[in-house]
């Protein structure tokens, strides 16, 4: 794609973005997720073009009910939107999550992930349509019979996915929606690389919405139309291309699983490798994540790291890096956190003179090349908006024989222009690769599938470096996470929703 920047800024319509890529719903604690089927595309159309959705510009007051919408290829081609608009999409987007063997295997979907075994997303269960339905307490009930029966004529409601209040702590007990990537809105963060070498957890708009210029300096890949296909100039323009009509811009990419967590399975495990120590269950849990069960992060930023320790500002739990801690000593290389974000930067780190940079730019410095082991974190970052699903356990029910009769976990949701170098890359190399800074035969100690390796040692294996001595090592793991079903969707901008229903 072009990497011409306009000469003058545009700011973003915030009006034509949906919410949730502006906004995490927090004060909208109740939520549903609909899965829908098209039955009659006249009818869902009809209901498309003036659905009731929410976009990202501030509102004072903020609304009581917001509700977004997500269509995957599928989804588009039963609304009979032409072949070649389709096509503009993304590879991923249009192969979907788990239709080639190869792509579900790099994702860790087989074994018990495998999709054969999910509620949706494979085969006849490949949802159309996803509305995300989020309120403030006491008021989705009432909102979501008004959507459903708007939404009747024209479709068939595969699934309503319940999700639990939202709460700060995910089903394992830990608070989870800390860290996030800062999204550039005001489009500041220059298309340089030089300005670009050090972690910073800013990141360039087009990582995140289609049609602006992305951390390569370079537009994002998206949809571009001839201008006939547009005649009633409905969509904006491309920024870098300004005879084509733009049905990506305002957009993204939407990421959904449905996770379940074994709380039991968990708990248990940790519990009789701690031989029945609380604390040490907790430390060990703590290490896997890579922050207390409060959030406080193994390494810097704060001086609060031990479990029993109130959490410090928000801001401060994301204020650190892992440059202070190399063999994670203090947060194991293999953590869940360490591993989704890495949070290092495009050169190994160093002092900030010219000659430190040339010989860890030209690979002189041999310590620097061994901490250059991991993908810098910037092409990578996802913004995740999941929610919780089922009861949420105290540890006595945790540790108990007595089965809980339900089931718990996270739907994960994630937005991200470029399904294939953010979510793919992040879950394939990083969360589930079974080689990751040097480790070998692990996988993300929570996420894990404990597969074996082509050499058939299995991955279940945790290693924790001390600073005297070798790893210690969790051996034998279970599988704590189980895949129950997911699909990639395309998020529109409010103006490409209401193209996409109306056009022929
Ligand atoms: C049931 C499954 C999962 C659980 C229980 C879980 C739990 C957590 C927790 C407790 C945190 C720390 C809180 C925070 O920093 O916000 C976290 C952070 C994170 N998780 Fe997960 N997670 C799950 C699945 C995933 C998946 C599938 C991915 C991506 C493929 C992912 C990517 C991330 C990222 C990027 C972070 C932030 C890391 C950072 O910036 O420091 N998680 N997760």
């Amino acid at each position: 794609m072009n990497a011409q920047l306009p000469t003058e800024v545009v700011p973003v319509e915030l009006e034509d973005v949906q919410g949730i890529l502006r906004f995490g719903y927090k004060h909208h604690k109740e939520a549903c997720f609909l899965l829908l089927r098209v039955k009659d595309a006249g009818a869902a159309r009809t209901w498309l073009a003036q659905a009731p959705v929410t976009s990202a510009a501030t509102a004072d007051p903020p609304p009581q009910t917001a509700l977004q919408v997500a269509f995957t290829s599928e989804g588009l081609r039963a609304l009979d939107i032409a072949d070649d608009i389709i096509d503009g999409f993304s590879a991923e987007f249009n192969e979907g999550m788990c239709r080639d063997a190869d792509r579900a295997r790099r994702l860790g979907d087989v074994g018990q992930n495998a999709p054969g075994q999910w509620q949706w997303g494979a085969g006849e269960r490949v949802p159309h349509v996803l509305v995300l339905l989020y309120a403030v307490p006491g008021r989705l009930g009432e909102w979501r019979q008004a959507i459903e029966a708007q939404c009747d004529a024209g479709f068939e409601q595969m699934e309503c996915l319940s999700v639990s209040d939202l709460r700060d702590d995910e089903p394992f007990g830990f608070v989870d929606g800390i860290s996030q990537p800062e999204i550039d809105w005001a489009r500041r963060r220059p298309a340089r690389d030089q300005d670009q070498l050090a972690y910073t957890n800013l990141s360039c708009l087009g990582e995140f919405l289609l049609g602006y210029p992305n951390e390569y300096g370079l537009y994002t890949d998206r949809p571009l139309l001839e201008p006939h296909r547009d005649s009633g100039g409905m969509l904006p323009r491309a920024e870098n291309i300004t005879d084509k009509a733009d049905l990506g811009r305002n957009g993204s990419y939407l990421v959904m699983r449905q996770l379940r967590q074994d709380v039991q399975g968990f708990w248990q495990f940790l519990h009789q490798q701690a031989g029945g120590d609380p604390a040490l269950r907790q430390r060990r849990a703590e290490a896997m994540v890579g922050r207390t069960l409060r959030g406080v992060p193994l390494v810097g930023g704060t001086s609060a790291t031990s479990a029993g320790d109130a959490a410090p500002p928000a801001t401060d739990l994301n204020a650190f890096n892992y440059e202070s801690d190399p063999q994670g000593i203090r947060c194991p290389l293999g953590a869940h956190i360490r591993r989704a974000n890495p949070r290092n930067a495009d050169l190994p780190p160093g002092g900030p003179g010219i000659v430190s940079r040339l010989k860890r730019m030209l690979g002189f410095d041999a310590g620097a090349l061994a901490r250059d082991r991991v993908a810098s974190t910037r092409f990578h970052r996802l913004l995740r908006r999941g929610r919780d699903y089922g009861a949420q356990l105290s540890m006595d029910q945790a540790l108990s024989d007595t089965p809980t009769g339900s089931e718990s976990g996270l739907y994960f949701i994630c937005l991200n222009a470029n399904i294939a170098r953010q979510f793919e890359f992040v879950q394939s190399a990083w969360v589930m690769g079974i080689k990751f800074d040097g480790l070998e035969n692990e996988g993300d100690p929570l996420l894990g599938n404990r597969q074996a390796g082509v050499d058939g040692t299995p991955s279940d294996v945790f290693s924790m470096p001390r600073p005297d001595g070798p790893d210690e090592r969790l051996c034998g793991l279970p599988q704590f996470v189980t895949v129950r079903g997911g699909a990639y969707f395309f998020l529109p901008g409010i103006r490409a929703l209401r193209y996409l229903a109306t056009s022929r």
